[in-house]
Order: structure tokens, then C-alpha cells, then sequence
């Protein structure tokens, strides 16, 4: 499943929409970037840039000008020229016609031609929506722009109004159609396999990275590429939020937490287990375990339309709570603990975050008067509790000391309620368990 040219279209149609008339706005793809002398980070396009071109190729811009009614645009790309000898060494290039051809473009340039293009363009509009900020050498090139406009208009030619371009396209970008929901239920179904494979893989002694290793052969088997960097962390390493080393050796009796997860044609999934490396949760895994998983799935429950978007981490929040009191890790008033935070010791993050194209998807959590949105059909958001028993944390039994655990699922609200992406990996300690003595 690929979006085609019609969806790329729909949205350009929508945004022009919103633009109003007489208005432009420039969208640039992401820069190349080096990794260390003459290699390079493997290219991935900016997500908004795609969402309005499907264009994947570097140095482009999409340019959408709105007519004097309104109702008309022309969208026009600029991008690498078509060129043998570059294309030999470098890959294919679409140029000019494909721009026009396969990309649906009604105007095409060569990318070096922006700069003398772009300011006729600019000339006389009201509007110019960019997104600003997010690439200060773009941000340059653009205020370079506006200023030889003001030159060439003589003071006339300049937009009034600079509109931040994400109040329309990522507010487009949360609510997420029906064919994008069928690849982040691709992306889903292949990291929801990796994570099942990992379970059956894992063995006492073995390395992080071959675990990782393990989850990346399902990614690559499905032609996809991880959606961020993975984390694979054993027994105290599940301690660190965003522990990427993955180079020690997972160790008999520990647990392993995987947060790992791949993007499928350009749609994030983001999926954590946690597991025992030899296949068997002990009994104070089992019972934090326990606590995580109920908040998990009471989280999940409170995906409904209409519910805040705090609402899955307050009721995660009184479940953990209630079971740090109840295994006498925490002391204390319920009331009182959640009021002042008193379980950030050993839940410090967020229950989820919106998910999309990025896996921390664009779009506001808060509506215009500062309060939390609610939940709408065709949102999409992780929910991803977790404890974490730091290993010198002496205020805790040292039979706790150095459990991490976060169990991670991704969730559509819809009117029928949470429709879970990634229920194709198992959750529950007895199923896990079950799954990883069927091991290969
Ligand atoms: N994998 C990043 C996150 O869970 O937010
Ligand atoms: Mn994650
Ligand atoms: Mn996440």
C-alpha cells in the first residue's frame, strides 16, 4: 500500500484552502547530512514536505500560490535537474518533466533557479506561510528573499502577514485518513512481528546490539528502517529513558526493555516491551510488571472522543501509584503523592505523545485557550507507562533497586473507542512467558 498522487493532491487542495487568497507558501524538504568525511546520513525527506508532494528526492521546494479569489492555486517544485554523469554515480533523479509527469507539479525549476524565481513569486502576495525556525539557513534564504522583494515592490512588495505554517499543515497532520491509518497498521503489524521475534531470540549473555540486530532483520525483511534510534536496554539500562549504547550483555535473570519500531512508507509505529531475558518474570518483576500493565491497559481505555488528552495519564498515574503503595515502594497519602508529583522518582515522563509521519508527530496538545484538547476521530497517540527503580535509589528495598519497565502500544481514537495498532505483541506476563518458552 502507497499513497498515490490523488491523496499528495487532497492535501495541497486543503491547504491552499485554508490559505486564503493572494497567499504563498514555501515548503523545503530536509538538508543532507554528513555522518563523517564523504559519508553521508541515508536521506529521508521532512515529513510535512512529503505529506504535500510524496516528492522523496534532496534538494527540493514546494512552492503553493493561491490566486486573487481564492478558489485557484499552482503549485509549483523545484528540484535536481536531471543530469547522466550525477546520475550515475548518485541514483536516479526524476527532473523536470518527472516533476511535472509523476509528481503532478503545474510549474517545475531547477533547484538552482530558486532564488531567482522564488522572489517574482513573493512579489505583491499578502500572505507567507513558512515554517520558521526549524532551519536557520532556510530561515536566512527566506528573509533574503523578502527583503529583495521589498527592494523590487519598492516598499509594496512585501507580504504583510508571515503566518507560521504549522498552524495549518500540522493541525492537518493530526487527524490522520483512513489510508494512513493502513500504514501505521503496516508499520505496526512488522514491529509488533520484530518485537516477538526478539522474545523467542534472546538468551542470557547475548549482546544488546544482537538483539537489536534481531528486530532490524524484520525491518529490513519488510524494506523498512527504524522510525527512531533503538533502545535496548538490560536490567538497569531499562533505566535510562533514552539509553541508545545497547552494548553490554544481557544478563540471566534481568529484564530486557526494547523500545524499538519501524517507519513503513514514511508512518511511524513505536512500540516498548519489557521481558525477562531468561524467559521467566521473578517475583518482584512480576508484581511492578503487573502495576505498569494495569496502568497500561486502563490508560488505553481512556482514549475515548471527548476524553482530555491528560486523561490516560492521570488514570496511569493513580494505578502506578496506588501500586507503589501497595508493594510499599512508595509511602504515603495517594491524594497527596499525586498532587505533588511525590512518583517522579520513578515515573518522570509523559504517557504518550502524538504519533504520525514523525514518531513525536507534529500538531498542539493544547487548544486556543491553553487547555488540554480532547480526543477526535483519526488520532493517533502512544501510550507508554512505565517504573523505573534507579539501581542506587536507596530509598527503595534493594530486592526493586535497578527494574526498569515501560510497556508502549499505539492507539487510534475512533466513535466505536481505542482501536490498538500494536496488539499484535503480546502483553500480559503469562503470554509473554508462553511465547518466549515456544522460543526458536
Ligand atoms: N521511542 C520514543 C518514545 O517512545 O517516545
Ligand atoms: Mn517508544
Ligand atoms: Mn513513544
Amino acid at each position: 500500500m502507497k499513497l498515490s498522487q490523488a491523496d499528495f493532491q487532497e492535501r495541497r487542495d486543503r491547504l491552499a484552502e485554508q490559505m486564503g487568497p493572494n497567499s504563498i507558501a514555501i515548503i523545503a524538504t530536509s538538508p543532507e547530512v554528513m555522518r563523517n568525511r564523504d559519508a553521508d546520513y541515508k536521506f529521508r525527506t521532512d515529513s510535512s514536505f512529503f505529506y504535500l508532494t510524496g516528492f522523496a528526492e534532496p534538494e527540493a521546494v514546494a512552492v503553493i500560490e493561491t490566486d486573487q479569489t481564492g478558489q485557484d492555486y499552482t503549485y509549483s517544485l523545484f528540484c535536481r535537474e536531471r543530469n547522466r554523469e550525477m546520475e550515475i554515480w548518485n541514483g536516479y533523479r526524476a527532473g523536470i518533466d518527472g516533476a511535472i509527469d509523476e509528481y503532478e507539479a503545474d510549474e517545475a525549476y531547477a533547484i538552482d533557479l530558486l532564488d531567482e524565481e522564488i522572489t517574482t513569486k513573493i512579489l505583491n502576495k499578502e500572505k507567507l506561510f513558512y515554517r520558521i525556525g526549524q532551519r536557520a539557513d532556510f530561515d536566512a534564504k527566506v528573509s533574503t528573499w523578502i527583503r529583495k522583494a521589498d527592494q523590487t515592490g519598492r516598499g509594496f512588495g512585501v507580504p504583510a502577514k508571515l503566518i507560521q505554517l504549522d498552524q495549518i499543515l500540522d493541525e492537518m497532520r493530526v487527524f490522520k485518513s483512513s489510508k494512513e491509518i493502513e500504514l501505521m497498521q503496516i508499520a505496526s503489524n512488522i514491529s509488533a512481528e520484530a518485537h516477538s521475534r526478539a522474545m523467542q531470540k534472546v538468551r542470557p549473555e547475548m549482546m544488546e546490539y544482537a538483539l537489536e540486530a534481531e528486530l532490524n532483520y524484520i525491518f529490513g525483511q519488510n524494506g523498512c528502517v527504524p522510525a527512531y534510534n533503538s533502545i535496548v536496554g538490560g536490567g538497569k539500562n531499562a533505566c535510562i529513558l533514552h539509553y541508545v549504547e545497547n552494548n553490554k550483555s544481557l544478563k540471566e535473570g534481568d529484564l530486557v526493555l526494547i523500545d524499538a519500531a519501524c517507519e513503513y512508507e514514511y508512518y511511524a509505529s513505536d512500540i516498548t516491551r519489557t521481558f525477562p531475558v531468561n524467559g521467566k518474570f521473578s517475583p518482584e518483576q512480576k508484581a511492578l510488571y503487573q502495576v505498569v500493565l494495569d496502568a497500561q491497559i486502563a490508560a488505553i481505555d481512556a482514549i475515548q472522543l471527548g476524553h482530555s488528552y491528560k486523561e490516560p495519564h492521570n488514570v496511569a498515574v493513580r494505578i502506578l501509584v496506588q501500586g507503589l503503595l501497595d508493594l510499599g515502594i512508595l509511602q504515603g497519602d495517594i491524594e497527596q503523592i499525586i498532587e505533588s508529583e511525590g512518583y517522579r522518582q520513578f515515573y518522570m515522563h509523559g504517557t504518550g505523545h502524538w504519533l504520525g509521519m514523525d514518531v513525536h508527530d507534529v500538531g498542539s496538545y493544547k487548544d486556543e485557550n491553553g487547555e488540554w484538547r480532547v480526543y477526535e476521530a483519526g488520532m493517533v497517540v502512544t501510550v507508554e507507562p512505565g517504573l523505573y527503580i534507579a539501581p542506587d535509589d536507596e530509598s527503595v528495598d534493594v530486592k526493586w533497586r535497578g527494574i526498569g519497565i515501560r510497556i508502549e502500544d499505539d492507539v487510534v481514537a475512533t466513535k466505536n473507542g481505542p482501536l490498538v495498532l500494536t496488539k499484535n505483541v503480546v502483553k500480559s506476563i503469562e503470554d509473554i512467558e508462553t511465547l518466549m518458552a515456544q522460543s526458536s
